[in-house]
């Protein structure tokens, strides 16, 4: 695996290379909209607070190592990432994405002066492939991303395969909730930049035995145990 060092603290493991992924052109848009709050009311019925707070409860609910997958430019985890005692792996197919992510956490430990932190480790990778050996997470984090993903059984397998037995995948993403909501994720199916759209049923079926399940605006937010992870997707 290559390691690429963008700040004397921050390196990204990767097998990619410079892979183009298609948030790499986009990051600095994507990452002013994720925080918007008027973009999030607007578009989503939904708030950046809200974001943050399950995954301050996914954080919150083991010690153990912490997986976060798609995790973009952690707008939303870095403050949480920045704080916790959990060693810690961002995952993220786009090396610009995780590049803001590397220099937000650093911004928050800079802010609040903390020098004792958990390790904490960028990889550029794909989420269906991921280069770890199983079991390793006793958390497993993605916000804001199933609505990606046309296979979500397959997401759900390859994720489960990186947890620890009694460990929990915490996930997330947009569902067809309001009129102002489909509109957009219709527009964006067209453009080619998400799956088609579910409805939370939808969502909810698709992802197995959430044992808990819930919407705020336009995002669902599922918990799942670890169980069996035996879903066709790649191995290493
Ligand atoms: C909608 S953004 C969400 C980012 C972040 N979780 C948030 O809530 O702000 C989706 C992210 O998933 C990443 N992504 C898409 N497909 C992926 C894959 N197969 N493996 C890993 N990351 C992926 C993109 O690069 C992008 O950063």
């Amino acid at each position: 695996m290559i390691s690429a060092t963008f700040f004397s603290m921050w390196r990204i493991d990767s097998d990619l290379g410079d892979a183009d992924a298609p948030y790499d052109r986009a990051a600095a848009v994507y990452d002013r909209l994720v925080r918007s709050r008027a973009y999030n009311r607007l578009a989503w019925s939904t708030s950046p607070d809200d974001y943050a707070e399950f995954a301050a409860a996914a954080i919150a609910s083991s010690d153990g190592p912490l997986l976060e997958v798609a995790a973009g430019s952690a707008a939303a985890t870095a403050e949480l990432h920045g704080r916790a005692r959990r060693p810690t792996t961002l995952v993220d197919l786009s090396r610009a994405m995780l590049e803001r992510a590397g220099r937000r956490i650093q911004a928050t430990r800079d802010d609040h002066q903390i020098v004792t932190a958990a390790p904490i480790r960028l990889v550029q990778a794909d989420l269906l492939d991921l280069p770890f050996p199983a079991h390793g997470f006793t958390t497993v984090l993605g916000l804001g991303f199933t609505h990606l993903f046309d296979d979500l059984p397959a997401v759900v397998g390859a994720l489960r395969r990186q947890l620890a037995p009694g460990g929990e995948l915490y996930l997330a993403g947009l569902v067809t909730q309001t009129l102002r909501g489909n509109g957009y994720l219709r527009l964006l199916h067209r453009a080619g930049q998400v799956a088609r759209a579910m409805t939370a049923e939808s969502l909810r079926g698709a992802l197995g035995q959430p044992i808990r399940f819930g919407t705020i605006g336009c995002m669902a937010y599922a918990t799942l145990p670890a169980g069996d992870d035996r879903s066709p997707t790649h191995t290493r």
